[in-house]
């Protein structure tokens, strides 16, 4: 596991620093999203300047750091904000942070989901936004094959039996608190495992380097583990480190079973 997964407990802004020019495939991460999630050392409330400040470090570090066919794959969702609880979609303001920093945009999926708290004021929001960010346009992994679907149609003549295309619109149920105590998990925004299979499948080949800025409780390197690439994460708080431990060997032990 040493030589495939490394992780690194600190602020990414400094761990990213470390990284050679043009030496990672890909990243995918969901990085905190200012609305007062208890992450521990991180204080998820602070002023949007510092927030927006945040997420162009990295996203500059990220540019510079993926390999030319490399990409980024960035999740936000539209949060209520303010004294007002006004509806501010981070999503917007993360593409315009991608696109300052060169990124072209390849698509920007919605990922939909049903367990979510319900709100008697608006609509409920259900989806949030991974916005595909690439270095060129004409060179870039796209493994479609690898993530193909079902049809929806079955007895469609033209078919061809292989599935079809996944669309940038995802549905993947969030991790809720019944799962995470099955898995002996604390962490308070975990990723669906299954839809970061989809990104890593369609975005990079075997022994390529995955990596995370912002990890959590380590989804991406366990899937990248599971999926035989080289997995790297930072997180900055040292207390996930059991939870993130966890989370890689029980991928080793579905792997040799
Ligand atoms: C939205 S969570 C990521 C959850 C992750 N996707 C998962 O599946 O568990 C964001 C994480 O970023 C961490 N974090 C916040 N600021 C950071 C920084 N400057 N450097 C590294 N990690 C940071 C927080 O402690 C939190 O665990």
């Amino acid at each position: 596991m040493k030589e495939t997964v490394k992780i690194e407990f600190g602020d990414c802004r400094d761990l990213l620093k470390k990284i050679p020019d043009e030496s990672v495939t890909l990243v995918v991460t969901s990085p905190p999203y200012n609305i007062g999630k208890p992450y521990g050392k991180y204080k998820d409330k602070i002023p949007l300047e510092e927030w927006k400040e945040l997420i162009d470090d990295v996203t500059k570090e990220i540019y510079r750091i993926l390999k030319p066919n490399g990409s980024f794959f960035l999740n936000l969702s539209p949060i209520p904000y303010g004294k007002d609880k006004e509806i501010l979609p981070l999503p917007y303001i993360g593409y315009d942070i991608m696109k300052k920093n060169n990124f072209k945009i390849r698509n920007i999926i919605t990922w939909t989901f049903n367990n979510m708290q319900n709100c008697t004021n608006r609509l409920s929001g259900r989806y949030e936004n991974i916005i595909w960010g690439v270095k060129d346009l004409s060179n870039y992994i796209f493994n479609l094959d690898d993530i193909r679907v079902p049809y929806i149609t079955q007895n469609d003549k033209r078919l061809t039996g292989v599935g079809r295309n996944p669309t940038d619109v995802w549905y993947f149920n969030r991790v809720n608190n019944v799962t995470k105590k099955k898995l002996n998990l604390t962490h308070p925004t975990i990723y669906p495992s299954d839809m970061i299979e989809r990104i890593v499948l369609m975005a990079s080949n075997e022994n390529d380097v995955v990596l995370d800025p912002f990890l959590g409780s380590g989804t991406t390197v366990a899937v990248a583990l599971k999926l035989n690439r080289k997995g790297i994460g930072f997180e900055l708080d040292e207390n996930y480190k059991n939870e993130i431990n966890l989370r890689l060997k029980n991928v080793q032990i579905q792997l040799k079973l």
